[in-house]
């Protein structure tokens, strides 16, 4: 049983953006409630080492000084760890700005797919040395043109990444994708008074930016809904759990989950709507379901739940019924290939699942109940899943490489002790 208040850390999508636009603001910006996660370390690091300073005043909150941003011209080598958003980010930034780097990574994101930010990027005149679209990329930065771009794939990496290339390029550079994915880029471009432009046209979703200078304001982060589905899942499956969860980005391009939960008729309820920093936000109540309706998982939900997908699996095996999720072939090119990881460890209980290409399908209601050693393949949204799943497993379960929680969600564990009690 869960029980209690928690208050869910930092956005990290939103707090990797606010350390790229505050410095590109060349002045002084606070920036409140940071992500301290692996992934939010490395966008830091790398912006250290381009002449930002950074004082933090207390935990999480911090005076980001980039008046020196830039200053001084080397052959930088920039590793990006294990982070995807860092990566693709930059990549964008680097190639409009005068910059010249190599971007390295850890042996998981040295096999994600680069060639989805490096072919516009070329098509804006980027100069980009890659083995096999994989990191390590070298990109000799400056002289971009803008493009209008159809993107294949709703991807709010690949649409920032060239918001990013935009924001330095001759004329506009235009992006459509085939749905909306999520939109802290514009949001806060927006709020820094960049020429941006947003919305939906006959040829469909899409986000305009030209040259613009970011003006200093204060940033505050609103919480992580990605860390908060851990919590929102957990007190829905586990008996007589009730949980409030405070201060959770409820952006409506986030939150898909909110959208399945009403489909499977969980008992919960969103309190205290506000926003933060212009990013919608509330606290949500989640009680124990003990009748969970079964769900379908389709396409322009996807990008609206992307990251959600593992703990929904376990949501899943705990509904009665049938639940199908598609459209999501992308998971296969994320930490892990998300739809083979999450087929293998379920299929080591005999769930009832079946693995598609492009995702699952999955009959429940599942009782949990096997000695199990579970391995995250170092990818800190399955470490998360399969601890709320050892709570329900009667059996004995242990999880070969846990600490990588600490990609996202360093506090994960301390949050699950207080609400243990
Ligand atoms: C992110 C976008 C998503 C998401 C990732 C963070 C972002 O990736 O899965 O965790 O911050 O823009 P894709 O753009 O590859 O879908």
């Amino acid at each position: 049983m869960l029980k209690g208040a928690i208050t869910i850390p930092p956005d990290k999508s939103i707090s990797h953006r606010s350390l790229i636009f505050s410095a590109l603001t060349n002045s002084i910006v606070e920036i409140k409630n940071l992500s301290l996660g692996a992934d939010c370390i490395s966008t830091l690091k790398i912006f250290e080492k381009l002449g930002v300073k950074y004082e933090f005043l207390s935990k999480r909150d911090l005076i980001s000084d980039s008046i020196n941003f830039l200053s001084k011209k080397e052959d930088y080598v920039f590793d990006c760890g294990n982070s995807g958003t860092t990566t693709r980010l930059l990549a964008g930034l680097f190639s409009g700005l005068n910059v010249n780097c190599t971007l390295i990574g850890d042996e998981s994101l040295s096999k994600r797919p680069m060639k989805r930010v490096i072919e516009p990027l070329n098509q804006m005149g980027a100069k980009i040395l890659s083995d096999n679209n994989k990191l390590p990329i070298k990109i000799e930065g400056g002289n971009l043109k803008g493009i209008t771009y159809h993107s294949p794939i709703a991807s709010a990496q690949v649409k920032s990444c060239l918001l990013l290339a935009g924001l330095n390029a001759e004329g506009k550079t235009r992006i459509y994708e085939p749905y909306l994915s999520r939109n802290h880029s514009e949001i806060m471009l927006d709020y820094l008074g960049a020429n941006i432009n947003y919305g939906k046209d006959e040829k469909g979703f899409f986000s305009e930016i030209e040259k613009s200078v970011l003006s200093p304001k204060n940033i505050e982060i609103t919480g992580d809904i990605s860390s908060a589905s851990f919590f929102m899942v957990a007190g829905a499956i586990i008996p007589n759990s009730e949980i409030l969860i405070k201060n959770v980005g409820i952006n409506p391009t986030r939150s898909g989950i909110i959208d399945i939960f009403k489909k499977a008729e969980i008992d919960f309820e969103l309190l205290n709507e506000r926003k933060i920093t212009n990013e919608l936000t509330a606290d949500i109540r989640v009680k124990y379901t003990p009748d969970i309706k079964s769900f379908k998982i389709e396409g322009a939900i996807i990008p609206r739940l992307i990251d959600e997908i593992p703990i929904l699996t376990l949501l899943a095996t705990q509904a009665n019924g049938v639940s199908i999720i598609k459209d999501a072939q992308d998971l296969r090119n994320k930490e892990s290939d998300r739809i083979k990881t999450i087929y293998d460890t379920f299929k080591l209980f005999d769930t009832n699942i079946k693995e598609n290409p492009d995702g699952f399908e999955i009959t429940g209601k599942k009782e949990f109940n096997k000695d199990v050693i579970l391995k995250t393949h170092l990818d800190h949204r399955l470490a998360m899943t399969y601890y709320i799943l050892s709570l329900l497993n009667k059996g004995k379960t242990s999880i070969n490489g846990f600490e990588c929680v600490n990609t996202s969600f360093p506090e994960f564990m301390e949050l699950i002790k207080k609400l243990k009690g």
